[in-house]
């Protein structure tokens, strides 16, 4: 089964978001059954709240049948991860290098940046922590056209 961990610095905004859009998207593909997917942060200074209130508002906007027990649970990165996941895919190049510093060498995962898979070609997914709601409307907008790259990289790799 692939899997793919998307990361960001706090796994309360970004990170999360990108989970519960890949999740929906796959599901509406028919494909949910297909993947392992799951969100972390470099940093552990959230481990344990739930997503940001702004993000998860944004989800509801465009998935309304999401419920708060669909809601992300922030947790740190683990050097399992690297063994765990095919993909660890992450918000900006801070997160990139941190990833960097600890991922095992060799290292089974292939780490980049999810901005890679851009249909637009912006390859950063800004920070909207300390920004209004627009920040992550921007975010959200990104992350489905991040998926929808993603998932055709994927199927065109496979020969689809
Ligand atoms: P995230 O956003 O990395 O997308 O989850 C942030 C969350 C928290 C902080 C910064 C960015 N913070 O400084 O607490």
């Amino acid at each position: 089964m692939p899997s793919v961990l998307f990361v960001c610095l706090g796994n309360i905004c970004r990170s999360p978001m990108a989970e519960v859009v890949f999740r929906q998207e796959v599901r509406k593909r028919g494909l949910a059954d297909e993947w392992k997917i799951d969100s972390a942060g470099t940093a552990g200074y959230h481990q344990g709240d739930t997503q940001d209130a702004r993000g998860w508002a944004e989800l509801k906007r465009h998935y309304p049948d999401l419920k708060d027990s669909d809601m992300v649970i922030s947790r740190q990165v683990t050097k399992k991860d690297f063994e765990q996941f095919d993909w660890l895919l992450c918000m900006d190049n801070s997160n990139l290098r941190d990833l960097r510093r600890v991922a095992p060498k060799p290292c089974h995962a292939t780490v980049q940046l999810f901005g890679d898979f851009d249909t637009k070609g912006k390859s950063i997914v800004e920070d909207p922590y300390y920004g209004g709601a627009d920040g992550f409307t921007a975010n959200y907008n990104q992350l489905v056209r991040c998926v929808d790259g993603f998932l055709a990289h994927v199927a065109k790799s496979k020969g689809e």
